[in-house]
Protein backbone atom coordinates (compact mmCIF):
# COMPACT_ATOMS: atom_id res chain seq x y z
CA UNK A 1 0.00 0.00 0.00
CA UNK A 2 1.21 3.83 -0.95
CA UNK A 3 1.83 6.05 2.34
CA UNK A 4 -0.88 8.09 1.72
CA UNK A 5 -3.32 4.85 1.96
CA UNK A 6 -2.13 3.58 4.99
CA UNK A 7 -2.21 6.83 6.75
CA UNK A 8 -6.24 6.99 5.89
CA UNK A 9 -6.70 3.82 6.84
CA UNK A 10 -5.28 2.96 10.21
CA UNK A 11 -4.83 4.55 13.56
CA UNK A 12 -1.55 5.60 13.10
CA UNK A 13 -3.44 8.13 10.31
CA UNK A 14 -5.63 9.64 13.10
CA UNK A 15 -3.43 10.47 15.50
CA UNK A 16 -1.39 12.14 12.13
CA UNK A 17 -4.20 14.34 11.09
CA UNK A 18 -4.81 15.59 14.43
CA UNK A 19 -0.75 15.75 14.97
CA UNK A 20 -0.72 17.44 11.72
CA UNK A 21 -3.18 19.96 11.62
CA UNK A 22 -1.76 21.26 14.82
CA UNK A 23 2.04 21.33 12.97
CA UNK A 24 0.26 23.38 9.43
CA UNK A 25 -0.92 25.59 12.02
CA UNK A 26 1.92 25.51 13.64
CA UNK A 27 3.85 25.87 10.15
CA UNK A 28 1.70 29.07 9.35
CA UNK A 29 2.65 30.94 12.00
CA UNK A 30 6.40 30.65 11.65
CA UNK A 31 6.69 31.02 8.17
CA UNK A 32 4.63 34.16 8.32
CA UNK A 33 7.03 35.78 11.55
CA UNK A 34 9.67 34.24 9.09
CA UNK A 35 8.25 36.46 6.64
CA UNK A 36 8.33 39.48 8.36
CA UNK A 37 11.84 39.72 8.71
CA UNK A 38 12.31 39.50 5.47
CA UNK A 39 11.26 42.44 2.56
CA UNK A 40 11.53 39.41 -0.13
CA UNK A 41 8.80 37.54 -1.40
CA UNK A 42 7.31 34.04 -0.02
CA UNK A 43 8.29 31.17 -2.70
CA UNK A 44 5.27 30.14 -4.63
CA UNK A 45 3.42 27.03 -3.31
CA UNK A 46 2.22 23.98 -5.54
CA UNK A 47 -1.14 23.76 -3.78
CA UNK A 48 -1.91 20.79 -1.84
CA UNK A 49 -4.02 19.14 0.44
CA UNK A 50 -4.33 19.85 4.32
CA UNK A 51 -2.09 17.16 6.02
CA UNK A 52 -0.61 15.69 3.39
CA UNK A 53 0.45 18.05 1.24
CA UNK A 54 1.68 16.99 -2.16
CA UNK A 55 2.75 13.76 -1.17
CA UNK A 56 -0.75 12.15 -2.79
CA UNK A 57 1.06 13.91 -6.14
CA UNK A 58 3.76 12.24 -5.49
CA UNK A 59 3.29 8.89 -5.89
CA UNK A 60 5.30 7.62 -8.45
CA UNK A 61 8.67 7.50 -8.00
CA UNK A 62 9.99 9.72 -10.61
CA UNK A 63 9.89 12.99 -8.71
CA UNK A 64 11.76 14.40 -11.05
CA UNK A 65 9.77 14.38 -13.72
CA UNK A 66 6.74 15.74 -12.06
CA UNK A 67 9.51 18.57 -10.52
CA UNK A 68 9.87 19.53 -14.17
CA UNK A 69 6.37 19.92 -14.64
CA UNK A 70 5.12 21.88 -12.26
CA UNK A 71 8.09 24.10 -12.67
CA UNK A 72 5.93 25.08 -16.54
CA UNK A 73 3.29 26.87 -14.20
CA UNK A 74 5.40 27.93 -10.82
CA UNK A 75 8.38 28.73 -12.19
CA UNK A 76 12.17 27.95 -11.66
CA UNK A 77 12.15 27.93 -7.82
CA UNK A 78 8.84 26.87 -5.99
CA UNK A 79 7.95 25.32 -2.35
CA UNK A 80 5.88 22.01 -2.20
CA UNK A 81 4.70 20.26 1.15
CA UNK A 82 5.53 16.79 1.69
CA UNK A 83 3.73 15.91 5.30
CA UNK A 84 4.80 18.52 7.74
CA UNK A 85 7.93 19.46 5.57
CA UNK A 86 8.52 22.27 3.51
CA UNK A 87 10.41 21.40 0.40
CA UNK A 88 11.70 23.96 -2.19
CA UNK A 89 12.46 22.41 -5.32
CA UNK A 90 14.94 24.34 -7.49
CA UNK A 91 14.69 23.70 -11.63
CA UNK A 92 16.67 25.99 -13.13
CA UNK A 93 20.52 26.22 -13.99
CA UNK A 94 20.24 29.96 -12.44
CA UNK A 95 19.03 29.07 -9.10
CA UNK A 96 20.75 25.73 -8.84
CA UNK A 97 23.93 27.57 -9.16
CA UNK A 98 23.16 30.43 -6.45
CA UNK A 99 22.10 27.67 -3.87
CA UNK A 100 25.21 25.48 -4.79
CA UNK A 101 27.79 28.58 -4.49
CA UNK A 102 26.66 32.01 -3.28
CA UNK A 103 23.93 30.34 -0.85
CA UNK A 104 26.10 27.23 -0.01
CA UNK A 105 26.84 28.32 3.87
CA UNK A 106 22.97 28.36 4.43
CA UNK A 107 22.30 24.89 2.35
CA UNK A 108 25.51 23.17 3.58
CA UNK A 109 23.61 20.35 5.77
CA UNK A 110 21.31 16.88 5.47
CA UNK A 111 18.35 15.89 7.31
CA UNK A 112 18.50 12.48 6.24
CA UNK A 113 15.26 10.04 5.38
CA UNK A 114 15.64 6.69 7.92
CA UNK A 115 16.85 4.64 5.61
CA UNK A 116 19.29 6.78 4.36
CA UNK A 117 20.46 7.26 7.90
CA UNK A 118 20.70 4.02 8.52
CA UNK A 119 22.30 2.89 5.12
CA UNK A 120 25.26 5.78 5.26
CA UNK A 121 25.78 4.77 9.08
CA UNK A 122 24.49 8.36 9.87
CA UNK A 123 26.26 10.58 7.03
CA UNK A 124 29.79 8.06 7.75
CA UNK A 125 30.20 9.18 3.78
CA UNK A 126 31.96 11.67 1.54
CA UNK A 127 29.25 12.46 -0.47
CA UNK A 128 26.50 12.56 1.89
CA UNK A 129 28.55 13.87 5.23
CA UNK A 130 27.81 17.93 6.51
CA UNK A 131 30.56 20.25 5.33
CA UNK A 132 32.42 19.55 8.31
CA UNK A 133 35.71 18.47 9.28
CA UNK A 134 35.17 15.30 8.64
CA UNK A 135 34.39 16.09 5.56
CA UNK A 136 37.30 17.82 4.54
CA UNK A 137 39.42 14.84 5.88
CA UNK A 138 38.07 11.93 4.39
CA UNK A 139 37.29 13.80 1.22
CA UNK A 140 41.22 14.77 1.16
CA UNK A 141 41.89 11.01 1.46
CA UNK A 142 39.66 10.13 -1.02
CA UNK A 143 41.40 12.46 -3.62
CA UNK A 144 44.48 11.79 -2.48
CA UNK A 145 44.63 7.79 -3.45
CA UNK A 146 41.80 7.46 -5.37
CA UNK A 147 39.71 10.12 -7.56
CA UNK A 148 42.18 13.07 -7.56
CA UNK A 149 44.50 13.61 -10.97
CA UNK A 150 47.77 12.05 -9.32
CA UNK A 151 45.52 9.22 -8.13
CA UNK A 152 44.23 8.73 -11.64
CA UNK A 153 47.33 8.32 -13.36
CA UNK A 154 48.12 5.52 -10.88
CA UNK A 155 45.46 3.56 -11.63
CA UNK A 156 45.50 3.56 -15.12
CA UNK A 157 46.47 -0.17 -15.35
CA UNK A 158 43.22 -0.71 -13.77
CA UNK A 159 40.93 1.48 -16.20
CA UNK A 160 42.48 0.01 -19.02
CA UNK A 161 42.13 -3.59 -18.00
CA UNK A 162 38.47 -2.86 -17.53
CA UNK A 163 38.17 -1.74 -21.19
CA UNK A 164 40.16 -4.71 -22.68
CA UNK A 165 38.11 -7.32 -20.85
CA UNK A 166 34.69 -5.83 -21.40
CA UNK A 167 35.69 -5.96 -25.33
CA UNK A 168 37.25 -9.41 -25.03
CA UNK A 169 33.56 -10.59 -22.95
CA UNK A 170 32.19 -9.23 -26.14
CA UNK A 171 33.96 -11.26 -28.58
CA UNK A 172 33.60 -14.55 -27.04
CA UNK A 173 29.78 -13.63 -26.74
CA UNK A 174 29.58 -13.29 -30.07
CA UNK A 175 31.25 -15.97 -30.82
CA UNK A 176 29.41 -18.39 -28.85
CA UNK A 177 26.25 -16.82 -29.53
CA UNK A 178 26.11 -14.96 -32.49
CA UNK A 179 22.66 -14.07 -32.97
CA UNK A 180 21.71 -13.54 -29.52
CA UNK A 181 21.54 -9.69 -28.10
CA UNK A 182 24.09 -9.28 -25.67
CA UNK A 183 23.06 -7.51 -22.44
CA UNK A 184 25.78 -4.89 -22.05
CA UNK A 185 25.36 -3.54 -18.59
CA UNK A 186 25.40 -6.90 -17.35
CA UNK A 187 28.81 -7.33 -18.08
CA UNK A 188 29.85 -3.63 -17.57
CA UNK A 189 28.45 -3.51 -14.41
CA UNK A 190 30.66 -6.29 -13.26
CA UNK A 191 33.65 -4.96 -14.47
CA UNK A 192 32.90 -2.09 -12.87
CA UNK A 193 33.11 -3.90 -9.47
CA UNK A 194 36.26 -5.09 -10.11
CA UNK A 195 37.54 -1.80 -11.02
CA UNK A 196 36.60 -0.86 -7.42
CA UNK A 197 37.54 -3.75 -5.56
CA UNK A 198 41.35 -3.28 -6.75
CA UNK A 199 41.22 0.43 -6.39
CA UNK A 200 39.93 -0.43 -2.61
CA UNK A 201 41.28 -3.71 -1.50
CA UNK A 202 43.69 -4.06 -4.26
CA UNK A 203 42.33 -7.02 -5.58
CA UNK A 204 38.82 -8.36 -7.80
CA UNK A 205 37.69 -10.87 -4.52
CA UNK A 206 36.17 -13.96 -6.12
CA UNK A 207 34.51 -15.15 -3.09
CA UNK A 208 34.76 -14.76 0.95
CA UNK A 209 33.71 -16.26 4.05
CA UNK A 210 31.49 -14.21 5.69
CA UNK A 211 31.91 -15.34 9.65
CA UNK A 212 29.30 -12.96 11.06
CA UNK A 213 26.53 -14.23 8.24
CA UNK A 214 28.15 -17.65 8.47
CA UNK A 215 28.28 -18.36 4.71
CA UNK A 216 30.61 -18.14 1.69
CA UNK A 217 29.69 -15.89 -0.52
CA UNK A 218 30.20 -15.34 -4.22
CA UNK A 219 31.60 -12.58 -6.48
CA UNK A 220 27.64 -11.70 -7.84
CA UNK A 221 26.62 -12.55 -4.21
CA UNK A 222 28.85 -9.93 -3.17
CA UNK A 223 27.86 -7.07 -5.47
CA UNK A 224 23.92 -7.37 -4.68
CA UNK A 225 24.44 -6.92 -1.19
CA UNK A 226 27.41 -3.49 -1.20
CA UNK A 227 25.48 -2.82 -4.35
CA UNK A 228 22.06 -4.01 -5.55
CA UNK A 229 20.07 -4.04 -2.35
CA UNK A 230 21.96 -0.49 -0.57
CA UNK A 231 20.86 1.30 -4.12
CA UNK A 232 17.22 -0.52 -3.44
CA UNK A 233 17.11 0.84 0.48
CA UNK A 234 18.17 4.08 -0.42
CA UNK A 235 14.60 4.92 -1.82
CA UNK A 236 12.64 3.01 0.55
CA UNK A 237 10.09 5.25 2.47
CA UNK A 238 9.08 5.06 5.72
CA UNK A 239 5.74 7.54 6.34
CA UNK A 240 7.46 8.31 9.14
CA UNK A 241 10.41 10.60 7.37
CA UNK A 242 7.56 12.85 6.23
CA UNK A 243 5.56 13.20 9.65
CA UNK A 244 8.69 13.58 12.21
CA UNK A 245 5.74 14.31 15.04
CA UNK A 246 5.12 10.37 14.55
CA UNK A 247 8.48 9.02 15.58
CA UNK A 248 7.00 7.82 18.80
CA UNK A 249 5.05 5.27 16.46
CA UNK A 250 6.78 2.01 15.74
CA UNK A 251 7.37 1.02 11.62
CA UNK A 252 9.13 -2.68 13.32
CA UNK A 253 8.84 -4.12 9.48
CA UNK A 254 10.94 -1.69 7.74
CA UNK A 255 13.00 -0.66 10.30
CA UNK A 256 13.83 -4.49 10.22
CA UNK A 257 14.20 -4.35 6.54
CA UNK A 258 16.92 -1.61 6.09
CA UNK A 259 19.04 -2.55 9.21
CA UNK A 260 19.62 -6.22 7.76
CA UNK A 261 20.81 -4.59 5.09
CA UNK A 262 23.27 -2.59 7.22
CA UNK A 263 24.00 -5.75 9.02
CA UNK A 264 24.86 -7.80 6.20
CA UNK A 265 26.95 -4.93 4.20
CA UNK A 266 28.60 -4.22 7.71
CA UNK A 267 29.51 -8.10 8.03
CA UNK A 268 30.77 -8.65 3.88
CA UNK A 269 32.98 -5.10 4.36
CA UNK A 270 34.45 -6.70 8.15
CA UNK A 271 35.51 -9.94 5.94
CA UNK A 272 36.76 -8.42 3.67
CA UNK A 273 38.53 -5.89 4.95
CA UNK A 274 40.15 -8.71 7.11
CA UNK A 275 40.74 -10.65 4.37
CA UNK A 276 42.91 -8.17 2.64
CA UNK A 277 45.05 -7.27 5.92
CA UNK A 278 45.90 -10.98 6.49
CA UNK A 279 47.64 -10.60 2.59
CA UNK A 280 49.30 -7.42 2.96
CA UNK A 281 51.52 -8.24 5.89
CA UNK A 282 53.48 -10.29 2.86
CA UNK A 283 52.17 -8.33 -0.61
CA UNK A 284 53.97 -6.27 -2.89
CA UNK A 285 52.74 -3.81 -5.17
CA UNK A 286 50.49 -0.99 -5.46
CA UNK A 287 49.34 0.37 -1.95
CA UNK A 288 45.35 -0.22 -1.84
CA UNK A 289 43.11 2.65 -0.71
CA UNK A 290 42.44 0.18 2.71
CA UNK A 291 46.36 0.35 3.38
CA UNK A 292 46.40 3.98 2.62
CA UNK A 293 43.81 4.28 5.05
CA UNK A 294 45.27 1.73 7.61
CA UNK A 295 48.61 4.22 7.45
CA UNK A 296 47.20 7.62 7.10
CA UNK A 297 43.75 7.53 8.43
CA UNK A 298 44.94 6.94 12.07
CA UNK A 299 41.81 9.00 13.77
CA UNK A 300 39.63 7.07 11.81
CA UNK A 301 37.27 3.86 13.15
CA UNK A 302 37.05 0.71 11.77
CA UNK A 303 33.53 1.18 11.16
CA UNK A 304 34.53 4.49 9.56
CA UNK A 305 36.91 2.82 7.24
CA UNK A 306 34.62 0.14 6.06
CA UNK A 307 32.16 2.83 5.70
CA UNK A 308 34.95 4.69 3.45
CA UNK A 309 35.71 1.70 1.38
CA UNK A 310 31.95 1.12 0.64
CA UNK A 311 31.28 3.98 -0.66
CA UNK A 312 33.75 3.72 -3.18
CA UNK A 313 32.45 0.52 -4.09
CA UNK A 314 29.16 1.73 -4.29
CA UNK A 315 29.60 5.03 -6.09
CA UNK A 316 32.20 3.33 -9.09
CA UNK A 317 29.28 0.59 -9.52
CA UNK A 318 26.63 2.77 -10.67
CA UNK A 319 26.64 5.78 -12.45
CA UNK A 320 29.45 5.30 -14.82
CA UNK A 321 27.00 1.97 -15.55
CA UNK A 322 24.24 3.96 -16.14
CA UNK A 323 25.52 7.04 -18.26
CA UNK A 324 27.70 4.09 -20.76
CA UNK A 325 24.30 2.09 -21.15
CA UNK A 326 22.09 5.03 -22.17
CA UNK A 327 24.75 6.59 -24.50
CA UNK A 328 25.35 2.77 -26.53
CA UNK A 329 21.56 2.54 -26.10
CA UNK A 330 20.94 5.97 -28.02
CA UNK A 331 23.71 5.40 -30.61
CA UNK A 332 22.42 1.98 -31.43
CA UNK A 333 19.00 3.69 -32.38
CA UNK A 334 20.66 5.97 -34.32
CA UNK A 335 22.84 4.36 -37.08
CA UNK A 336 23.76 8.28 -38.84
CA UNK A 337 25.61 9.57 -35.20
CA UNK A 338 27.12 6.06 -34.35
CA UNK A 339 29.21 6.10 -37.97
CA UNK A 340 29.57 9.92 -37.08
CA UNK A 341 31.52 8.86 -34.28
CA UNK A 342 32.96 5.67 -36.12
CA UNK A 343 34.96 8.05 -38.06
CA UNK A 344 36.13 10.81 -35.92
CA UNK A 345 37.85 7.70 -33.81
CA UNK A 346 39.13 6.26 -37.16
CA UNK A 347 40.76 9.56 -38.62
CA UNK A 348 42.17 9.88 -35.16
CA UNK A 349 43.48 6.30 -34.57
CA UNK A 350 43.47 4.60 -37.25
CA UNK A 351 43.99 1.12 -36.84
CA UNK A 352 45.32 1.26 -33.28
CA UNK A 353 42.90 0.80 -30.54
CA UNK A 354 41.66 4.17 -28.87
CA UNK A 355 43.61 5.06 -25.73
CA UNK A 356 43.09 7.63 -22.86
CA UNK A 357 46.02 9.69 -24.90
CA UNK A 358 43.25 10.31 -28.12
CA UNK A 359 40.43 11.16 -25.60
CA UNK A 360 41.44 15.54 -25.93
CA UNK A 361 41.12 14.73 -29.89
CA UNK A 362 37.73 12.92 -29.98
CA UNK A 363 35.33 16.43 -29.56
CA UNK A 364 32.40 14.28 -31.17
CA UNK A 365 32.88 11.27 -28.48
CA UNK A 366 32.62 14.26 -25.71
CA UNK A 367 29.82 15.65 -27.03
CA UNK A 368 28.14 12.18 -26.79
CA UNK A 369 29.00 11.88 -23.00
CA UNK A 370 27.98 15.44 -22.85
CA UNK A 371 24.27 14.96 -24.10
CA UNK A 372 24.02 11.53 -22.61
CA UNK A 373 24.32 13.22 -19.37
CA UNK A 374 22.39 16.04 -20.01
CA UNK A 375 18.91 13.95 -21.32
CA UNK A 376 19.62 10.74 -19.29
CA UNK A 377 21.46 12.84 -16.21
CA UNK A 378 22.09 9.42 -13.64
CA UNK A 379 22.13 11.42 -10.57
CA UNK A 380 18.50 13.24 -11.62
CA UNK A 381 18.14 14.77 -8.05
CA UNK A 382 20.46 15.88 -5.56
CA UNK A 383 20.28 14.16 -2.30
CA UNK A 384 18.43 17.14 -0.21
CA UNK A 385 19.95 19.58 1.55
CA UNK A 386 18.71 21.03 4.82
CA UNK A 387 18.11 24.94 5.37
CA UNK A 388 19.76 25.75 8.97
CA UNK A 389 19.57 29.47 8.67
CA UNK A 390 17.54 31.92 6.90
CA UNK A 391 18.65 32.60 3.33
CA UNK A 392 16.74 33.56 -0.33
CA UNK A 393 17.01 31.66 -3.18
CA UNK A 394 15.58 33.10 -7.07
CA UNK A 395 14.57 36.52 -5.58
CA UNK A 396 12.39 34.52 -2.78
CA UNK A 397 12.18 34.56 0.80
CA UNK A 398 13.45 30.79 1.91
CA UNK A 399 12.82 30.07 6.31
CA UNK A 400 15.00 27.99 7.56
CA UNK A 401 14.08 24.32 8.04
CA UNK A 402 13.12 23.88 4.76
CA UNK A 403 14.57 21.33 2.81
CA UNK A 404 16.06 21.44 -0.84
CA UNK A 405 15.72 19.58 -4.05
CA UNK A 406 17.88 20.18 -6.64
CA UNK A 407 16.65 18.86 -9.86
CA UNK A 408 19.32 18.50 -12.41
CA UNK A 409 16.43 16.90 -14.72
CA UNK A 410 14.51 19.52 -14.43
CA UNK A 411 17.68 21.92 -15.14
CA UNK A 412 18.62 19.95 -18.35
CA UNK A 413 14.72 19.89 -19.39
CA UNK A 414 15.10 23.58 -19.12
CA UNK A 415 13.45 24.94 -22.45
CA UNK A 416 14.57 28.49 -22.33
CA UNK A 417 18.07 27.16 -21.89
CA UNK A 418 17.68 23.95 -24.49
CA UNK A 419 16.20 23.45 -27.71
CA UNK A 420 13.70 20.48 -28.01
CA UNK A 421 15.58 19.67 -24.97
CA UNK A 422 13.92 15.93 -24.65
CA UNK A 423 15.84 15.52 -27.76
CA UNK A 424 18.94 13.74 -27.89
CA UNK A 425 21.07 15.53 -29.91
CA UNK A 426 25.13 15.56 -29.01
CA UNK A 427 25.47 18.31 -31.97
CA UNK A 428 24.43 20.78 -29.36
CA UNK A 429 27.54 20.61 -27.67
CA UNK A 430 29.66 20.76 -30.94
CA UNK A 431 30.97 24.28 -32.66
CA UNK A 432 32.73 27.21 -31.97
CA UNK A 433 29.68 28.31 -29.20
CA UNK A 434 30.11 25.08 -26.99
CA UNK A 435 33.66 25.00 -24.78
CA UNK A 436 33.65 21.19 -24.49
CA UNK A 437 35.47 21.32 -21.43
CA UNK A 438 32.91 23.11 -20.00
CA UNK A 439 32.02 19.90 -17.41
CA UNK A 440 28.96 21.80 -15.41
CA UNK A 441 26.79 22.83 -18.69
CA UNK A 442 24.68 20.20 -17.58
CA UNK A 443 24.83 20.22 -14.03
CA UNK A 444 24.95 16.48 -14.22
CA UNK A 445 28.09 16.57 -11.60
CA UNK A 446 26.36 19.45 -9.31
CA UNK A 447 28.90 22.00 -9.17
CA UNK A 448 30.07 24.33 -6.47
CA UNK A 449 32.40 22.38 -3.18
CA UNK A 450 30.01 19.53 -3.13
CA UNK A 451 30.45 19.14 -6.82
CA UNK A 452 31.12 15.50 -8.54
CA UNK A 453 34.73 14.29 -6.68
CA UNK A 454 34.61 11.23 -9.39
CA UNK A 455 33.89 13.11 -12.63
CA UNK A 456 37.37 12.67 -14.20
CA UNK A 457 37.49 9.15 -13.21
CA UNK A 458 33.61 8.52 -14.78
CA UNK A 459 34.12 10.61 -17.80
CA UNK A 460 37.42 8.62 -18.98
CA UNK A 461 36.04 5.18 -18.10
CA UNK A 462 32.90 6.08 -19.43
CA UNK A 463 34.09 8.13 -23.02
CA UNK A 464 36.96 4.97 -23.48
CA UNK A 465 34.27 2.31 -23.13
CA UNK A 466 32.00 4.01 -25.67
CA UNK A 467 34.60 4.82 -27.99
CA UNK A 468 36.12 1.75 -27.78
CA UNK A 469 33.19 -0.39 -28.08
CA UNK A 470 32.32 1.67 -31.28
CA UNK A 471 35.76 1.48 -32.59
CA UNK A 472 35.60 -2.75 -32.47
CA UNK A 473 31.23 -3.37 -33.20
CA UNK A 474 28.02 -1.93 -35.31
CA UNK A 475 25.74 -1.50 -32.61
CA UNK A 476 22.05 -1.81 -33.20
CA UNK A 477 19.63 -1.73 -30.37
CA UNK A 478 16.71 -4.80 -30.68
CA UNK A 479 13.28 -3.16 -32.34
CA UNK A 480 11.61 -3.62 -29.22
CA UNK A 481 13.58 -1.51 -27.74
CA UNK A 482 13.58 2.02 -29.94
CA UNK A 483 11.11 3.69 -27.02
CA UNK A 484 12.14 2.06 -24.34
CA UNK A 485 13.33 4.98 -22.07
CA UNK A 486 12.01 4.49 -18.85
CA UNK A 487 14.01 4.58 -15.71
CA UNK A 488 14.28 3.13 -12.07
CA UNK A 489 16.12 3.70 -8.88
CA UNK A 490 17.75 6.39 -7.13
CA UNK A 491 20.08 7.18 -10.32
CA UNK A 492 18.19 6.99 -13.46
CA UNK A 493 18.64 3.64 -14.12
CA UNK A 494 17.38 2.11 -17.51
CA UNK A 495 14.43 -0.26 -16.37
CA UNK A 496 15.23 -2.85 -18.52
CA UNK A 497 18.73 -3.43 -19.70
CA UNK A 498 19.68 -2.37 -22.80
CA UNK A 499 19.58 -5.40 -25.64
CA UNK A 500 21.84 -4.90 -28.40
CA UNK A 501 22.33 -6.63 -31.56
CA UNK A 502 26.29 -6.42 -32.48
CA UNK A 503 28.33 -6.80 -35.60
CA UNK A 504 32.17 -6.49 -35.22
CA UNK A 505 33.67 -3.86 -37.68
CA UNK A 506 35.97 -5.49 -40.46
C1 LIG B 1 28.48 9.78 -14.61
C2 LIG B 1 28.82 9.54 -13.39
C3 LIG B 1 28.54 10.39 -12.18
C4 LIG B 1 27.61 11.38 -11.99
C5 LIG B 1 26.59 11.89 -12.98
C6 LIG B 1 27.79 11.88 -10.64
C7 LIG B 1 27.02 12.90 -10.07
C8 LIG B 1 27.29 13.48 -8.85
C9 LIG B 1 26.60 14.62 -8.32
C10 LIG B 1 25.43 15.34 -8.98
C11 LIG B 1 27.15 14.93 -7.13
C12 LIG B 1 26.81 16.12 -6.24
C13 LIG B 1 26.00 15.77 -5.04
C14 LIG B 1 25.71 16.98 -4.18
O1 LIG B 1 25.79 18.13 -4.62
O2 LIG B 1 25.34 16.76 -3.05
C15 LIG B 1 28.21 13.96 -6.89
C16 LIG B 1 29.01 13.95 -5.78
C17 LIG B 1 29.98 13.00 -5.55
N1 LIG B 1 30.35 11.99 -6.40
FE1 LIG B 1 29.64 11.65 -8.24
N2 LIG B 1 28.80 11.18 -10.04
C18 LIG B 1 29.29 10.28 -10.95
C19 LIG B 1 30.33 9.39 -10.75
C20 LIG B 1 31.05 9.27 -9.60
C21 LIG B 1 32.10 8.31 -9.37
C22 LIG B 1 32.57 7.26 -10.36
C23 LIG B 1 32.54 8.51 -8.10
C24 LIG B 1 33.63 7.80 -7.35
C25 LIG B 1 33.90 6.75 -7.01
C26 LIG B 1 31.80 9.63 -7.53
C27 LIG B 1 31.99 10.15 -6.28
C28 LIG B 1 31.34 11.26 -5.79
C29 LIG B 1 31.62 11.83 -4.48
C30 LIG B 1 32.63 11.33 -3.48
C31 LIG B 1 30.77 12.94 -4.35
C32 LIG B 1 30.67 13.88 -3.16
C33 LIG B 1 31.56 15.08 -3.30
C34 LIG B 1 31.42 16.01 -2.11
O3 LIG B 1 30.41 15.97 -1.44
O4 LIG B 1 32.35 16.76 -1.84
N3 LIG B 1 30.90 10.06 -8.47
N4 LIG B 1 28.27 13.09 -7.96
Amino acid sequence: MDVVGYLLLTPVGTALVVGGLFLVILRRFLYRKGKSDSNLPPLPEVPGLPVVGNLLQLKEKKPHKTFTKWAETYGPVYSIRTGSTTLVVLNSNDVVKEAMVTRFPSISTRKLSKALQILTSDKTMVAISDYDEFHKTVKRHLLTHILGPNAQKRHRIHRDALIENTSKQLHALLKNRPLEPINFRELFESGLFGLAMKQTLGEDVDSIYVADLGTTMSRHEIFKCLVHDQMEGAIDVDWRDFFPYLNWIPNKSFEKKIKQMDIRRTAVMKSLVQKIREKSASKEGMQCYLDYLNSEGKTLSEKQIQMLLWEVIIETSDTTMVATEWAMYELGKDSKRQDRLYEEIRRVCGSSKITEENLHQLPYLYAIFQETLRVHSPVPIIPLRYVHEDTQLGGYFVPSGSEIAINIYGCNMDKNVWKNSEEWNPERFMGDKSDTMDLYKSMAFGGGKRACAGAIEAMTISRMAIGRLVQEFEWRVTDDQVDDVDTVGLTSRKLHPMLALITPRS
